[in-house]
């Protein structure tokens, strides 16, 4: 089976990437991505591949490359489906905020309306995968709904996680550490379809590194991964604490344990906290099954990485707080960076937002910057909490267009996402511009103490 025409149901952060990659690497493959948003389709397609909606290294190059040869952009969803032989499902899949599992498990509504869409359009059999992140069994209720509601075509099922890490997407497709496919191997029918997907992986990957599953475990695989992931974070940032009250440094105790082979040297660079689309929602998601099948212990295991977090961004503010004399009311704190890391103009689920939302509480005057972040969607974070009034957010915070705007005249600076460009700011005209005594937070060590301490800064950093 060689596949001919691919479709890609949402175009975001995860559809829009691997797709252009597949493209790029596949010139014999017409790659259609659809969205029912059509602004955002409307940026894919801009004469300048420099607007593209999403922000990633070496993206846009890949896009230029394909765009219109193979790789094409489109509302209509529709003829997409109907022509394609393989279908991928990336749409988003936020946490439910209603219901049955409201702020656990994951919303499959737009998964759901997907899958009826391919039903009632398709006119020939489709290979469907699962690219979004999913609950494990997902692809038991995609065929439920495929096979009872459809014109009678066959469908294959593949679970196909996604595993690229915002802001380094276009080299984590390129070269991934694997590729995993699930599907029902057991049949031949199932095998064909896993073969035909790892076919065009195996256009620039290595097979041996193309790994294929039954859905169960790849599904369950993907859960995990973030999982570790996220836990590893917690786990190192519950020893920033300890590092504060001791004089034990967070730094050199993750660079001494991650020399252990055993353990590893990445994710153990603390931080005010992790953010992103997935862990959250990956935990969340393994504590919700978890609890649905009545294991508290492990449910409770998994819900601890995330109460973690939360106390990291929470201490971070309170921190804030209580070093400029027990009250921020009235004063101006400039923030630095609102991405949930650098590299990327994402922001869900970013520390920034939940650090600025503790401080408004406290009365402070807010001003942030980011290189990749406008203000509208500052305000759209702050207001999707529904802690205070728009009205409010939008008195309370501004939002400029350079650091410096940010330092002028600030009682206290926040560092909050590890933006190279910071590192290179000229902290001494920042330090004169500020009011005395001059304080720094960084929440992600991406600062110098020593020379900030010598410039007169008052610094305080997480983890020493
Ligand atoms: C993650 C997974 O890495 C990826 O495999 C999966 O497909 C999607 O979820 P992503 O959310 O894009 O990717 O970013 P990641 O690099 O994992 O960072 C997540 C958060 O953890 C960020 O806020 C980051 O700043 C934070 N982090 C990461 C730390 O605080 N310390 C670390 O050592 C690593
Ligand atoms: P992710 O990080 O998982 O890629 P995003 O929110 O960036 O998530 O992208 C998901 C995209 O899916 C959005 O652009 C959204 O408009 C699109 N989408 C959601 N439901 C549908 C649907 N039924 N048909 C087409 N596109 C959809």
């Amino acid at each position: 089976m060689k596949i001919k025409n691919i479709c890609c149901i949402g175009a975001g952060y995860v559809g829009g990437p691997t797709m252009a990659v597949i493209a790029q690497k596949c010139p014999e493959i017409n790659v259609t991505v659809v969205d029912i948003n059509d602004k955002r389709i409307a940026a894919w397609n801009d004469d300048n591949v420099d607007n593209i909606p999403i922000y990633e290294p070496g993206l846009s190059r890949v896009v230029e490359e394909a765009r219109g040869r193979n790789l094409f952009f489109s509302t209509d969803v529709e003829k997409a489906i109907d022509q394609a032989d393989m279908i991928f499902i990336s749409v988003n899949t936020p946490t439910k905020t209603y219901g049955i599992g409201k702020g656990m498990a994951a919303d499959l509504k737009f998964i759901e309306l997907c899958a009826r869409q391919i039903a009632r359009v398709a006119t020939t059999d489709k290979i469907v995968v699962e690219k979004s992140t999913l609950p494990v069994r997902t692809a038991e209720a995609l065929r439920n709904i495929l096979d009872n509601t459809g014109n009678g075509v066959k469908y294959q099922i593949l679970s196909n996680p996604e595993f690229l890490a915002e802001g380094t997407a276009v080299d984590d497709l390129m070269n991934p550490d694997r590729v995993l496919i699930g599907g029902d191997i057991d049949t031949t029918e199932g095998a064909e379809a896993v073969e035909a997907l790892v076919d065009v992986y195996a256009h620039w990957i290595d097979r041996e590194r193309i790994l294929t599953t039954n859905v169960w475990s790849s599904e369950l695989s993907k859960l995990t991964a973030n999982a570790f992931l996220a836990q590893r974070v917690s786990s190192i940032n519950s020893l920033s604490e300890l590092c504060e009250k001791t004089g034990a440094d967070v730094n050199e105790v993750a660079k001494a344990v991650g020399m252990d082979s055993r353990i590893g040297p990445k994710f153990l660079q603390s931080s005010v906290g992790f953010g992103g689309s997935c862990f959250q929602k990956d935990l969340l998601n393994l504590v919700y099954i978890a609890k649905s099948y009545g294991l508290n212990e492990v449910a409770d295991y998994w819900e601890q990485v995330i109460i973690m977090n939360d106390h990291q961004k929470k201490r971070f503010a309170a921190n804030i707080v209580k070093t400029l004399f027990n009250t921020v009311s009235g004063k101006k704190i400039g923030v630095l960076g609102w991405a949930f890391k650098k590299d990327t103009n994402d922001t869900r689920e970013s520390a920034a937002i939940y650090v600025v939302d503790y401080l408004l509480n406290e009365q402070a005057d807010v001003v942030v910057y980011d290189p990749k972040v406008n203000a509208e969607q500052v305000y759209a974070d702050l207001d999707h909490l529904n802690t205070r009034s728009e009205a409010e957010n939008r008195a309370r915070v501004t939002v400029v267009n350079s650091a410096m705007d940010v330092t002028k005249d600030a009682h206290a600076v926040a560092v909050l996402t590890e933006w190279d460009e910071f590192k290179s700011l000229d902290w001494s005209l920042i330090y004169d511009d500020m009011l005395k005594p001059a304080f720094l937070f960084d929440g992600r060590r991406l600062l110098n103490r020593a020379e900030k301490e010598k410039i007169g800064f008052e610094f305080y950093a997480i983890g020493s």
